[in-house]
């Protein structure tokens, strides 16, 4: 017996009879709540998951120059995303490679080189060690500064602006780990020619809650609008129906987790379509998507949502920043849910909107953003209420052993003629998306 599983015994149950748990619930639709809030479980993600998954750390239109750089995380590892003098991103490892302190303590700049401020070693934008004060007195000719650079993350990547980065040299490739989930990230990031743009810096906030938690609730949780966003309908900010999220398709990558939710207008609803962009943007969109069948699937959408696993999740919904929800200004917002604990995580929340879109668009789509999500957003605090006391119960003596329930739509047939790849379900009342999340879950923690 491990330590690890040792100091998990204490609170009841081992990481491992979890695990064992977990996978003989899994396909008859039940998950033990302990996998929510475990020191062991969050121990063994930080090893399995977070050190081997393409993890999303930022977009391209952050770091638009040379010099430019972002700070990121992978869980607790810290990363300098930098635009290099020669154009080039880079993941560098935020640890001087003289005694390990954080060389660039700033959260976002422009910078040529990074000067360590413990003994002030100095690194250039691309990495490379380039001064050591009183190197010659110090060091007479012994420092072969060529193997002293910043560490850089093993493997890093784009897909459409999005930059990932992987802890883990012999992963395959982000093209690989995304699988069919691209055809959907398509449709959220190929409207335009001219491509995304972040605006601003990440609203950033922490949250008692398990990552698994959001990111389930993003990649097919439509059943507790009904519930937890309910006065948002009373109070005119989401569709009359309340079952308005019940409808459309949900579609899930097996084997990678993935998943999205596209929720089109509800029956007796006079929505726009293509989440009510103006006519000149849907022409746009018509010419740079890659395909007719995403621009058709699109152009029925009002509501999109999609977890990329592990902690990428996307929302996309038509709303008016007036709060009346029969309008014209959808707003996009991704979020990473960095685990920093057992039960605790950092949100990063983005906002994105097509680079060509007018000023006073983006500023009307901005404002229906942080009303909705963001720290601000009424729909974000309703789940933060409810998360925190899920992941709370989760880690109490008794909690821990209960079981949470994914059986919905187990027996759903799914939907021989939707024209995307996945799997698809002609319905958002299902938990087929969460049961695969957690397949991928299971299958690279055992
Ligand atoms: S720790 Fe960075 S220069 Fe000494
Ligand atoms: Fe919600």
């Amino acid at each position: 017996m491990t330590q690890r599983d040792e100091r998990s015994l204490e609170l009841g149950q081992s990481t491992g009879a979890i695990l064992d748990e977990a996978a003989r619930l899994l396909p008859g639709g039940e998950l033990p709540a302990a996998i929510f809030n475990d020191r062991g479980i969050f121990e063994l993600e930080r090893e399995r998951i977070f050190s081997k998954a393409w993890v999303y750390l930022a977009h391209e239109s952050e770091v638009p120059d040379p010099g430019d750089y972002v700070l990121r995380y992978i869980v607790d590892d810290p990363f300098i995303i930098v635009r290099g003098e020669d154009g080039q991103l880079r993941a560098l490892h935020n640890q001087c490679r003289h005694r390990g302190m954080q060389v660039c303590r700033s959260e976002a700049g422009n910078a040529s080189n990074f000067r360590c401020p413990y003994h002030g070693w100095t690194y250039r934008n691309n990495g490379r060690l380039t001064g050591v004060p009183v190197e010659k007195q110090a060091y007479g000719s012994t420092l072969d500064k060529s193997q002293l650079g910043l560490v850089q993350i093993p493997q890093l990547d784009t897909y459409n602006g999005m930059i990932f980065g992987c802890l883990d040299a012999d992963q395959v490739s982000l093209d690989e780990w995304l699988g069919d989930v691209r055809w959907y990230l398509d449709i959220l990031t190929m409207r335009s020619p001219a491509g995304l743009e972040i605006v601003g810096a990440p609203q950033r906030w922490v949250v008692d809650v398990d990552w698994k938690i959001a990111g389930e609730n993003f990649v097919g949780d439509s059943y507790h609008t009904l519930m937890t966003h309910r006065s948002m309908v009373e109070l005119g900010q989401a569709p009359r129906d309340p079952k308005y999220a019940m409808y459309g398709e949900q579609v899930h990558i097996p084997e990678r987790g993935h998943g999205a939710m596209l929720i089109g207008a509800p029956p007796g609803t006079d929505l726009p379509p293509f989440w009510g962009y103006p006519q000149d943007a849907i022409e746009r969109a018509k010419r740079s998507m890659p395909s007719q069948e995403q621009f058709d699937v699109a152009h029925e959408t009002r509501i999109m949502l999609s977890t990329v696993f592990p902690n990428l999740s996307i929302h996309n919904p038509i709303r008016r920043p007036d709060h009346r929800y029969e309008g014209s200004i959808p707003m996009m917002t991704w979020r990473v849910w960095n685990p920093i604990g057992p039960g605790r995580i950092e949100i990063f929340s983005w906002f994105a909107v097509e680079r060509d879109m007018p000023e006073e668009w983006k500023n009307l789509s901005r404002l229906s953003y942080l009303r909705s999500f963001g720290i601000s957003g009424t729909f974000e605090q309703d789940d933060a209420e409810i998360w925190t006391h899920i992941a709370r119960n989760a880690g109490t003596f008794s909690g821990r052993t209960h079981r949470v329930n994914y059986q919905m739509g187990m027996e759903l047939e799914t939907d021989p003629n939707w024209p995307g790849p996945g799997v698809a379900q002609p319905a958002n009342f299902t938990d087929a998306n969460l049961r695969n999340f957690y397949r991928r879950w299971l299958e690279l923690m055992s």
